[in-house]
């Protein structure tokens, strides 16, 4: 799912200064069922008629769709292999996904809007390495630090399992993460995550009615461009 608006004129204006092009990166974080890909939706059609950004927008994922990485990823969720080599699989994806989608995309001063990104990583996996590794939430984290783009700005979509687990039933369960309880470890891996940096963060009620989330989301992607004019 990339969008790669061309237009000159947007809701945000192009990036551009001294010559540099500084583009950004925003990422969509929450579980299973929290609303994220329809709130991406959204975005899209919206940038269809009034771009969101001058320099041109580029909607992306993790894992990543028909490559070799993401395949592998996906795989590997459907055999529920061993979780370390999970998380290697997903690391391999996000080093791909970075230097084909996300580096070229910055370097020429366009938004980049990610649904999922590490701290889904740090979420996820530091839940299901919990009980075989130590502090696996840290380990999940400091394994990106070297060689990881941060983003500037992530929203995570706040629902409570029960109510995720619910909507994922009713569109037929699609992986082996959605369990409530299971859920409720990723949650708070979440949490620590917004806590660690509530700077990057804006955590949005997923409960309430998908138009008061887009609000805060324009506002808040508009006030990044603002901030670095
Ligand atoms: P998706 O539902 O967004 O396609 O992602 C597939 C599943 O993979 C979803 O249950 C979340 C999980 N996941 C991880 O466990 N770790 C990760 O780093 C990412 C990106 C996704």
């Amino acid at each position: 799912m990339v969008c790669d608006s061309k237009s000159k004129k947007g809701i945000i204006p192009s990036n551009v200064k001294g010559g540099l092009m500084t583009g950004k990166l925003v990422t969509f974080e929450g579980i299973d069922g929290s609303g994220k890909s329809t709130m991406l939706s959204r975005l899209l059609k919206i940038n269809e008629s009034e771009p969101l950004c001058g320099g041109g927008t580029v909607f992306t994922r993790e894992p990543t769709k028909d490559t070799l990485t993401g395949q592998a990823v996906y795989a590997a969720i459907e055999k529920n292999i061993d979780p370390l080599a999970e998380l290697f699989l997903f690391l391999a994806d996000h080093a791909a996904h970075l230097s084909e989608t996300v580096r070229p995309a910055l370097a020429g001063g366009k938004l980049v809007i990610s649904d999922r990104y590490s701290d889904s990583r740090c979420a996820y996996q530091g839940a299901t390495l919990n009980p075989i590794t130590p502090n696996a939430f840290d380990f999940v984290c400091r394994l990106h630090e070297p060689w990881t783009i941060k983003p500037d700005l992530t929203f995570f979509f706040d629902i409570r399992p029960e109510v995720s687990c619910k909507r994922c039933k009713d569109r037929g369960a699609q992986t082996k993460f959605e369990r409530v309880d299971f859920l409720r470890k990723v949650t708070a891996n979440f949490k620590k995550a917004a806590e660690k940096e509530p700077e990057r963060f804006v955590i949005l009620d997923a409960e309430k009615p998908p138009e008061e989330n887009e609000k805060i989301i324009l506002e808040n992607i508009r006030a990044l461009f603002e901030l670095s004019s």
